[in-house]
């Protein structure tokens, strides 16, 4: 693990805000500390992986993993949400 990346975890966490009530996310920052030690470039399959068992009521899971990997890779210009596709143009409500 590089040094601080508690840092760069907790400004992740708070530029994508993350948490909702908070009760699991000290568990899912040293969860996703201890994936990013042994896998410093994961997949969203290594993360999801990682982070089962760490239950979060709220459903914090596609914001865990988008700060995951904003660590692992870097702030991202489109962010690493996927686009939204499906809808062509002019059917939309
Ligand atoms: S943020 Fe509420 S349980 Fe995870």
């Amino acid at each position: 693990m590089k040094r601080g990346w508690s840092a760069e975890a907790g400004a992740a966490w708070i530029d994508l805000d993350v948490p909702q009530c908070g009760y699991c996310q000290s568990g899912q920052l040293m969860q996703a500390a201890a994936l990013l030690a042994v896998n410093s470039k994961p997949t969203d399959e290594d993360i999801d992986e990682a982070m089962s068992g760490n239950i979060c009521r709220c459903g914090t899971y596609p914001r865990i993993r988008v700060a995951i990997k904003q660590v692992a890779y870097g702030k991202q210009p489109g962010g690493f949400f996927p686009p939204v596709v499906g809808i062509p143009k002019g059917d939309a409500p």
